[in-house]
């Protein structure tokens, strides 16, 4: 069984972007520069968007942080982004969510300029990357095609199981599954709330990717032997002995499951460190104008 290890993965993408950010000085090009909007005071989107801003300056983006109470209107926010949207200093922008209920976080995120949306939520992303055309993808995916990559994982012919259909992992990730590249060209099925027999389907994945968000659903009676389990959840389960009060923990029961995989994402430190080097990579695109050149 191989671990696979996000940390790593994730430091060697910010190590690239660096080298990169070096290059575009050396010839006098543009230096990412990614924007950050943050509404209110809820305490893990603070810790969230710190990281983000934080991560830039580490490896040499611009970075530019806008905070509003939670007060601030919808036509306010909705003004903000349409100012940076037409600042050229600026190639990417993020409104970090959830916002507070009286504003409508669609509109916000369909208001940011699809070349500027390196979060990949805007449905011009969506559509361009379900069509296969280049798309900011957003963090989550991204960072699971990655891992897929760099562990060198075969995956055309594959039967590949998303666990969960939500906007941002399970529905996209059945689609770049499924997709005419690499990795991609697998045989897909999606599972959700509804879906009868679930051990009976996830139990023909060679590939099975579980984002449903429930602790240590998958156990290993759910798993083929050799098959690679990807786990995206993140969950929080009381821990007594630890100083916070509580663990995080997979969607996966990883002791059990673990032994019977070829590959296995531990939580943490699998999925979860490569959601913020997504949002650089995006950036850097973004900077360089690349996802849109036509
Ligand atoms: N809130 C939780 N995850 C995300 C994310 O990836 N992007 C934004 N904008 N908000 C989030």
């Amino acid at each position: 069984m191989t671990l696979i290890d996000g940390n790593h993965i994730a430091q060697q993408i910010r190590e690239e972007l660096t080298e990169q950010v070096a290059t575009i000085k050396e010839k006098g090009g543009k230096i990412p520069h990614l924007a950050a909007i943050l509404v209110g005071n809820n305490p893990a989107s603070e810790a969230y968007v710190r990281n983000k801003v934080k991560d830039c300056e580490k490896i040499g983006y611009g970075s530019t942080l806008v905070r509003f109470d939670t007060d601030v209107t919808e036509e306010e926010l909705l003004a903000k982004v349409e100012e940076i949207n037409q600042n050229d200093d600026i190639d990417g922008l993020i409104v970090q969510l959830p916002l507070p209920d009286h504003i409508a976080p669609e509109k916000v995120t369909f208001t940011i300029r699809p070349e500027k949306d390196v979060d990949g939520f805007h449905p011009t992303n969506v559509g361009r990357m379900a069509k296969g055309l280049p798309a900011y993808i957003a963090a989550t995916p991204f960072g699971i095609l990655q891992l897929l990559e760099r562990y060198k994982i075969e995956t055309a012919g594959k039967h590949c199981v998303v666990i969960g259909r939500s906007d941002i992992v399970g529905t996209p990730m059945s689609i770049l599954m499924s997709r005419k590249a690499y990795p991609g060209n697998c045989t897909v099925t999606i599972c959700h709330s509804r879906t009868k027999n679930m051990p009976d389907m996830t139990r023909q994945a060679d590939i099975l990717i579980a984002a449903i968000g429930q602790a240590g659903f998958v156990t290993a009676d759910m798993v083929k032997e050799g098959a690679v389990v990807i786990d995206v959840g993140i969950n929080r389960v009381d821990d007594a002995s630890r100083k916070s009060g509580y663990a995080l923990v997979g969607d996966v029961n990883f002791e059990e499951v673990a032994e019977k995989c070829s590959f296995i994402t531990p939580v943490p430190g699998g999925v979860g460190p490569m959601t913020r080097a997504g949002l650089l990579y995006n950036t850097m695109l973004a900077a360089k104008k690349k996802i849109y050149e036509f």
